[in-house]
């Protein structure tokens, strides 16, 4: 029986995870770093540190914890400049009434984000105060693919992990929520969440039969 579904914030509920990958760009290409689209795959759902980490190896750089922390605040305003003007508009299709229709069957909702920025966002969204509960990087030692951000939404919702879903678009967050012991959605392409339980290409597509019946799972 499920009793909550944990939803990732970015890429799943809104597109920022193009915000993200644009401001990763910008920073790069200041500092005449390589970057692109297939390595941007890499830091989906992965914190800030661990983004600027997978970025500097790629392109063989060494770079002092001050210098990193500068690149990352660098890289935080111009992703701060991007969501500025966010609104409800910048939902998903589907984002706003995929979570009340989790509301009305009477399953809690929570949001498990790396994004240190997760909260501001769902405010500009306007869907803030449906969450039951929300938890961000700050709030957790070890990032996604580590389970800890799902286990720890998932007990400030009061649920047993085994009854909760989570909806994830990164394959770092779908081994989390794998790890919490959580059935997965994924969101997006087949290919790359090939470890999630069930994947659909947006949003828009999931429906509650999809989240709280396993029997929806696809035969791998
Ligand atoms: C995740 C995104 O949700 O948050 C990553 O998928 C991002 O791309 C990470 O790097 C951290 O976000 P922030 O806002 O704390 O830099
Ligand atoms: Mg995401």
């Amino acid at each position: 029986q499920v009793e909550a579904v944990i939803f990732d914030l970015d890429g799943v509920l809104t597109d920022t995870a193009e915000a993200h990958f644009q401001a990763w760009k910008r920073l790069c290409d200041e500092l005449d770093l390589p970057f692109d689209r297939k390595l941007n795959q890499q830091l989906k759902g992965v914190d800030r540190a661990g983004s600027l980490a997978i970025i500097l190896a790629a392109a063989g750089v060494e770079a002092s914890t001050d210098e990193r922390a500068a690149m990352m605040a660098r890289k935080n305003e111009f992703y701060r400049d991007a969501i500025a003007h966010y609104s409800p508009d910048d939902l998903f299709p589907g984002a706003r009434e995929c979570l009340l229709s989790c509301l009305a069957a009477g399953l809690r909702i929570g949001l498990a984000s790396a994004s240190r920025n997760a909260r501001d966002v769902v405010r500009a969204l306007g869907i803030e105060t449906l969450f039951d509960s929300i938890t961000n990087a700050a709030e957790v030692t070890n990032g996604k693919p580590d389970p800890e951000i799902f286990l720890t939404t998932a007990r400030a919702l009061g649920c047993d992990p085994t009854r909760c879903v989570g909806v994830e678009d990164a394959s770092a967050g779908i081994a989390a929520i794998k790890g919490a012991g959580m059935r997965a959605i994924g969101i997006g392409a087949k290919d790359e969440l090939s470890t999630a339980d069930r994947v659909v290409p947006d949003i828009a597509s999931l429906n509650l039969d999809l989240l709280v019946d396993p029997t929806t799972n696809e035969i791998p």
